[in-house]
Order: structure tokens, then sequence, then C-alpha cells
């Protein structure tokens, strides 16, 4: 599994994400994560409009439904040509099976589909008060990430804390896609556990998501470059420079 930065694209318009990305030069790049926000606001073009600059998507919409709705939808995205989405490991194995099903186009070929385990805003309290899970919540979070693999999904959304452990449950090869990095001295904000990306690198992670540390830099291409040379190390190939 190539290791990865990926920019989370957080902007509420298709004029911001364009400004944005349009300050790398021709030759560069980075792969990015497109939330609902800039979905919702912009619909499906503007998955088209960036993947027609040469970036790979993530599109973290975090599917959740009966497992035939799920199943058509997911064979719309994959139709936008992107190269990873996203459901709830809590709508069940059906589901994430029926998910697969729907994201493999005639080729054979699909984008990367990750589940979601327990969001980070989910706290043990809400766990047990809320959604009646007396379960731990690390235990919930490895079974989820057990039944993903087990339905042959490729990985989990996870913080770079638990990065190792869901390998050491799921295999290796089970992708980790983390969120929750901050540069050393940096503003961590509502993140509450981060990582360096070299920290992050080094405990396993295959993707690290990136978001506020890059798009709010003063100079966001150097942010960026930083994120790899620390995440990837010196031999990161996919920066043009
Ligand atoms: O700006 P920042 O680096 O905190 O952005 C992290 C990105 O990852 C945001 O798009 C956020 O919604 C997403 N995310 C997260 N924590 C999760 C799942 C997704 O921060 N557990």
């Amino acid at each position: 599994m190539a290791k990865d930065v990926i920019i989370a694209l957080d902007f509420p318009t298709r004029e911001e994400t364009l400004r944005f990305l349009d300050r790398f030069p021709a030759g560069e790049k980075p792969f990015i994560k497109i939330g609902m926000e800039l979905f919702y606001a912009e619909g499906p073009s503007i998955v088209r409009e960036i993947k027609a600059l040469g970036h790979r998507i993530f599109l973290d919409l975090k599917l959740h439904d009966i497992p035939n709705t799920v199943k058509r939808a997911m064979s719309v995205l994959s139709g936008l040509d992107v190269d990873m989405v996203n459901l709830h490991a809590a709508g069940g194995s059906a589901m994430m099976k029926a998910a697969l099903e729907g994201l493999t186009r005639p080729d054979g070929t699909r984008p990367l589909l990750i589940a979601v385990t327990q969001l980070t805003s989910t706290d043990a309290e809400t766990l047990r008060r809320e959604l009646l899970i007396e379960t731990p919540m690390a235990d919930t979070v490895l079974t989820y990430a057990r039944n993903a693999a087990a339905s042959g999904l490729d990985g989990v959304v996870c913080s770079p804390l638990e990065a190792a452990l869901v390998k050491g449950r799921c295999g290796e090869s089970f992708c980790t896609v983390t969120p929750g990095v901050r540069f050393a001295g940096g503003d961590a904000g509502d993140q509450k556990r981060v990582m360096t990306p070299r920290q992050a690198g080094v405990s396993g992670c295959d993707y690290i998501v990136m978001g506020r540390p890059i798009t709010q830099a003063e100079d966001p291409v150097a942010a960026y470059r930083r994120a790899v040379r620390e995440f990837v190390g010196e031999a990161g190939t996919n920066i043009g420079i």
C-alpha cells in the first residue's frame, strides 16, 4: 500500500476550492478529500471537475442505509471515477458487501472502500447511554474493523493512535486512513488526540488526512510538501519537485 497525504478540502464553494488547488504547480496533483459540505453544495460536477484536473479523490460521504440503497448509491459514486469512498461499519456486513458490489465497475476495477468505525465525536458516555453499547470503545472499534475486513473492505478510518492495533487485528495489508495529524508545535484546533506526520508514518498509517494545517497555512504548497516529506520520507515520489 503506497503511503500518501490526503488534503481535506473543507471549503464551502467551488470557487474557493479551485483557487486553492490552483496554487499547486501544474505537475503536482495532491490526493484530495471532498466531504459532505462541498459535495452537497456543488454536486457531482465538482468531483468531475477536480478529477479532470488530475487529482485522486477520496469522497467522504459516510453512507449508511439498507444494503440495496447503499449498493445503488455506491454504483453512482463509482461512476464518478473517485478513488476512495467510505461508509459506516455500523450498517452491518450485508450493507458493506452490497456496497462493494455496487462499487465494482464492469471492467472489475473499483475505488477503495473504507469503513468508519466509531466517530471520534462519540465518547464512551454516548456509546453507553445513547447507543446502549456496553462494550468498551476500543473493542467496538476493533470489532467493527474486523467486520469490515471480513466483508472484503480495504480499510478503516481511525485515529493514528489506533493504526497499529487495527493492523494487528486485521492484517498488515488492511489500510488505515487517519485524520488528527498536526505538525510538531502546530495548533491542534478541535482535534483531541493528534500525531505528527512523521509519527503517523512510523505508526503504520497508510494515508493521513490533513485539512487546516495545509489549507490554512500561509504557504499551503510548502505545508503539503512538508507533510509528504515527513510522512512518506524523502523518497516520496508523488510530488513533482
Ligand atoms: O482540519 P483537519 O486536519 O482537522 O481535518 C481533518 C479532516 O478529517 C476533516 O475533513 C474532518 O472532517 C475529517 N475527520 C476527522 N475525524 C474523523 C473523521 C474525519 O477529523 N474521525
